[in-house]
């Protein structure tokens, strides 16, 4: 059994590392082998159009393009668990995961019938997001649209999940920056008694995937 955490958080070791550090924990606890990924440390492209996997006689699910992401598709594809964690941006995932995801949704279809299935293994999915706004804001605006984009995963034949951590803590001190639309003190309230347990759900997440 083996997880693997990709990180689509430029900040190192903030909500979005903690999280999936939290699920990979999980995870390990049932005997789970564990290697965390962290997207920004890499250096790639989206999907280049260049086909190469779309050729007749092409290697099955995988990507030809010749970057740091291509052995982490390979990677990822060799596993049995994949957890994603991105921040929201704009109401959206990073830049870096969508590059990511182009690049794996990519190989894991085929022209010759959308609806074929390629993969052969079952990797269970969860896309950890972690974001300013109250989760009563994440339901109306961001929630649909990440279960949209995280649907193609489907393909890897796994569960599918999506997890959201809200309200985070932006700074360590909020005094040093302009920043009058956050309240300091509700905001440390909130990492101090609801992101522990956002980081208790993450583990459950990797203990029960494992299983
Ligand atoms: C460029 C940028 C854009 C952001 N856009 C949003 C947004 O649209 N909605 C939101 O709730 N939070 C937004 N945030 C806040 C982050 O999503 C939030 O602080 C997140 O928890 C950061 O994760 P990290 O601590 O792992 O880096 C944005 C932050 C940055 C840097």
């Amino acid at each position: 059994m083996k997880a693997i955490a990709i990180n689509a958080s430029p900040r190192k070791g903030k909500n979005t590392e903690q999280l999936l550090r939290s699920a990979l924990d999980g995870a390990a606890y049932m005997g789970a082998q564990t290697e965390f990924i962290a997207l920004y440390d890499l250096n790639y492209t989206g999907c280049t159009s260049c086909f190469a996997c779309k050729r007749k006689g092409a290697e099955s699910c995988h990507c030809y393009w010749q970057d740091d992401l291509s052995p982490v598709l390979d990677k990822v594809l060799s596993s049995d668990i994949l957890f994603l964690g991105s921040p929201i941006y704009f109401g959206d995932i990073t830049g870096q995961l969508h590059c990511f995801l182009e690049r794996l949704n990519f190989i894991l279809m085929t022209y010759d019938d959308y609806n074929k299935q390629l993969f052969n293994g079952r990797i269970n999915t969860c896309l950890f997001v972690t974001m300013n706004v109250t989760k009563s804001m994440y339901e109306t605006l961001y929630e649909q649209p990440l279960l949209n984009k995280i649907k193609p995963l489907e393909r890897l034949g796994g569960k599918i999940k999506l997890y959201g951590s809200y309200d985070t803590l932006q700074f360590d001190d909020y005094t040093k920056y302009q920043a009058a639309i956050f309240d300091e003190q509700h905001k440390k309230k909130i990492h101090e008694e609801i992101f522990p347990k956002d980081l208790l759900a993450a583990y459950e997440i990797g203990r029960q995937f494992a299983q």
